[in-house]
């Protein structure tokens, strides 16, 4: 489909969202509505994509980055109006694509399957436009399809409709196929005497009938495709939605829920068989979770590769890679930038940010490791501290395989610890320790004989 090109419109508020956002960069499970939207378009090879922006467009334009083009909006005058912003787009694509792809950008389940089967039907039909509709219980809001036989004679918005009309269930989706040419050649047929005082994009059908024109109805096995949101309540049924959806795909894929209280997965998360996922676990971006891995509860994990039968409990993991067969948490935070190898050990009340944990060692208790290279089977006492940060620079801290850290020691970065050596607990140290030596930095024990026993008396 290399030869077409969509656009989505997305000039509206999002007033009932009462966001400061633009109403379709709203979220739906972690992601804008208007990228599920592309990512529909760029699933089914629509490499051109224009955007309709109005309300906050700069937001949008900032958002978008340049990977697609954008049209201005800047008076919200309809459907159609919106449409006739982005003539200079479909001027552009009119001697390489056929056919425009025009979606709401507050749909965001519009999908390939839907987009390519009424494509087909669009061309096979010879058509100058094809709506994709949807046949749903209630209606309420939608605009309606009136069909004259099998055959699409015209869309009625619920505005408009008559008392017969209203009890049509099939529904206009808002998305529809265009030949550009015959698009191009409507653009100024469109009329806006109608209780809205809109310009519809709805009247294309009626314009393109009444000229000759072939216009077909395409429904949309999945009636999903057409849900949007206006408020928050409509956006977190969108959200939940979603969720179902991909817990079930995991479900379908061997992944044990034990409980789906607070479970909620982004649409990009892998996760292999036999993985445990508890409660209040949210896993998000491109998380991959290995096999038999157990995850939660309270545990959130974003952008993180997990390796095979780790256990994460109540632990915060930030664009990081942790290895298998590791144990984590309770009540660990693991900052960007870290790997964590097989076999290591965290425990409670520690946190690691941009440092590498060689395999098996261990740190299990309320301790801070920023910025350091620690190699294998090191072992930290309680209570350590990697200070990496002097008020001005952050500097690294380079703890060698099987090193051993004791209780209470601050490590003033950049100082290395060497292989197999000790810090004696307590110890503030300053300078590098050579390979197998102990490093003490503290002041001599002075005990001072009866003296509770004398204050006592005073
Ligand atoms: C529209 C359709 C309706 C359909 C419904 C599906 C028309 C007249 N009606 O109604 O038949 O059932 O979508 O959801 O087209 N937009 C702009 N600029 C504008 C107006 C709208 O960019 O001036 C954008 C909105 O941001 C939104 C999309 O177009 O993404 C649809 O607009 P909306 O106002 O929600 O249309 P509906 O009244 O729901
Ligand atoms: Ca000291």
């Amino acid at each position: 489909m290399g030869e077409n090109c969509a656009i989505i419109l997305a000039a509206g508020d999002g007033k009932r969202m009462k966001s400061t956002l633009p109403k379709v960069l709203n979220e739906v499970l972690f992601e804008p509505m208007l990228e599920w939207v592309i990512l529909a378009c760029e699933n089914s090879g629509l490499g051109n994509l224009c955007v309709v922006a109005g309300y906050e467009h700069e937001v949008v334009e900032r958002y978008l980055g340049g990977r697609h083009d954008i049209a201005l909006q800047l008076e919200r005058k309809g459907t159609a109006h919106a449409v006739m912003q982005a003539e200079s787009f479909l001027n552009k694509h009119s001697a390489s694509c056929d056919n425009v792809l025009i979606l709401c950008g507050d749909a965001p389940f519009m999908n390939e399957d839907t987009i390519t089967n009424a494509l087909k039907s669009h061309t096979e039909c010879g058509n100058d436009v094809t709506v994709i509709t949807a046949l749903i219980d209630d209606p309420t809001g939608y605009g309606r399809i009136v069909r004259n036989g099998d055959k699409i004679s015209a869309i009625v918005e619920q505005k408009e409709a008559s008392d017969k009309e209203l009890l049509i269930k099939e529904v206009n989706s808002g998305a529809y196929w265009f030949k550009i040419s015959a698009l191009l050649s409507i653009l100024d047929e469109f009329e806006s005497d109608n209780s809205q005082n809109e310009f519809y994009l709805t009247d294309a059908i009626s314009i393109i009938l009444n000229r000759g024109g072939n216009a077909g109805a395409f429904t949309a096995k999945d009636a999903k495709i057409i849900l949007g949101a206006n408020d928050k309540r409509a956006l977190f049924n969108l959200h939940k939605i979603a969720n179902d959806e991909v817990i079930n795909k995991h479900f379908d894929n061997g992944v044990e829920f034990l409980s789906l209280d607070g479970v909620i997965i982004g649409r990009n998360v892998k996760i292999g068989a036999n993985a445990k996922i508890h409660s209040g676990t949210i896993i998000k971006g491109d998380s991959v979770i290995g096999e038999g891995a157990v995850i939660g509860p309270n545990t959130i994990i974003d952008n993180c590769i997990i390796g095979k039968d780790s256990v994460l409990n109540s632990v915060q993991a930030y664009d990081s890679t942790i290895a298998s067969d590791v144990r984590i948490g309770p009540f660990v935070h693991i900052r960007p930038n870290s790997e964590i190898r097989s076999g290591v050990k965290i425990g409670d009340f520690v946190e690691i940010k941009n440092s590498t944990i060689g395999e098996n060692t261990s740190m299990s208790h309320l301790t801070y490791v920023g910025d350091s290279d620690v190699g294998k089977n090191v072992n930290f006492g309680c209570g350590c501290v990697t200070v990496n940060y002097d008020g001005c620079k952050k500097s690294r801290t380079i703890i060698k395989d099987r090193a051993f850290i004791g209780c209470n020691t601050n490590l003033i970065a950049p100082v290395t610890i060497g292989e197999g050596a000790y810090t004696a607990a307590g110890s503030t140290i300053t300078q590098d320790v050579p390979d197998h030596a102990l490093a003490i930095e503290r002041g001599k024990q002075n005990n001072k004989e009866g003296y509770a026993l004398r204050k006592i008396k005073k």
